[in-house]
């Protein structure tokens, strides 16, 4: 880590944007630009900073004004929540802290609009504090440089991203850290075709070496969704149409439409629903193939073979109703019971 953070030292004063929150620096002027900045481009921010300074230069002053003046100011920023939390938090630090930012972490992330991240930045650059800032450069630079595969969102990788940063503004300087951090994941290390022979980490980094700088971090892997197929029973007497409540626990519980069963491969479908119908105390006796139906619903890509099927003897009460195609919507039926009743039913 030393080396790294040595590297990113030695680029940072030659790389660095001149940036109006840089050029004086106060903990009331980081905590404003901090603000601005969680939503809002460097470049939308750059040109309003001053002014805005300038009308509230201090909490004390913002917290005289009304909060329909620091939204006017505020116009062209966007996300104006952000600047109602501001107005708050400067009357706050008035009324808590004596109108001076609060250089604790437990004080800064009680004041409206200062979260995790935000407190960490201003601890850091405002007052030279070895917290870790993770934003998304922050990540992607670290990601990059540990070649870190796994979800840098969750779990484990997110815990070992964390790790890293906090070494890393433990080796240096914190705020020039964590702002290096972030001017190289913005003009350098950049999500798509990073910069590499340009960076001041390319000779350690990992996955400059792996070649997998433009992969990385990767998405979160989406499992693919299972193949199922059904073998869905259309039972009708009278032109009404056989419909059951599909038990609890099993595939669209809860909801309704003709019985149905999974089938595994090699098994015979007719018989599959024919016996999880009796399991039910539905006889029914299943016949020829009338028509398939896919649907795709979370994590499931399935194929409904429909049968047709004939009810013998009576049908148990409760779960199971005879309904004509007009009613089908006073009972819940799923999307794919909607289908194959629509596209095989003849109607
Ligand atoms: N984005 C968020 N905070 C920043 C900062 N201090 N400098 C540049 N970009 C930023
Ligand atoms: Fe990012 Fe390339 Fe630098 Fe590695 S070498 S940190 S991938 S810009």
């Amino acid at each position: 880590m030393n080396a790294t953070v040595r590297a990113l030292l030695d680029w940072f004063p030659s790389a660095r944007r001149d940036l109006p929150w840089r050029e004086v620096c106060s903990p009331w002027r980081t905590l404003v630009s901090e603000l601005m900045l969680q939503q809002t481009r460097v470049a939308v921010v750059t040109p309003r900073f001053e002014s805005f300074l300038e009308r509230f230069p201090d909490p004390a002053t913002m917290a005289r004004k009304p909060e329909a003046e620091v939204l006017a100011q505020w116009s062209g920023l966007g996300y104006y929540r952000r600047a109602r939390n501001l107005h708050a938090a400067a009357k706050m630090i008035v009324a808590r802290h004596g109108g001076e930012v609060p250089d604790e972490r437990t004080a800064l992330c009680a004041l409206p609009g200062i979260g995790e991240y935000t407190a960490g930045a201003i601890l850091s650059i405002a007052f030279g504090k070895p917290e870790p800032v993770v934003d998304g450069n922050v990540e992607r630079v670290i990601a990059r440089r540990f070649c870190i595969v796994e979800n840098v969102k969750r779990g484990a990788a997110r815990k070992r991203v964390r790790e890293l940063a906090r070494a890393a503004v433990e080796a240096g300087p914190p705020g020039e850290v964590n702002q290096a951090l972030m001017e190289l994941g913005a003009l350098v290390c950049t999500p798509k075709s990073p910069k590499c022979g340009d960076c001041p980490l390319a000779a350690d980094c990992r996955a400059r070496a792996d070649g997998t700088q433009e992969t990385l971090p990767a998405l979160p892997a989406r499992k693919a969704p299972e193949a199922v197929t059904l073998a869905v029973a259309l039972a009708g007497r009278d032109g009404r149409v056989l419909l059951v409540r599909h038990p609890e626990g099993g595939l669209l519980c809860g909801t309704w439409g003709p019985p149905f069963a999974t089938v595994l491969p090699g098994e015979d479908g007719r018989g599959v629903v024919e016996r999880s119908a009796r399991n039910r105390g539905l006889r029914i006796a299943v016949g020829e193939l009338i028509g398939t139906v896919r649907h795709q619903i979370t994590h499931r890509k399935i194929t409904a073979n429909c049968f047709a099927a004939e009810i013998e003897g009576d049908l148990p009460s409760g779960e199971a109703r005879l309904l004509p195609p007009g009613e089908f919507d006073t009972v819940g039926l799923s999307s794919l019971a909607a289908k194959a009743l629509r596209h095989v039913l003849p109607t």
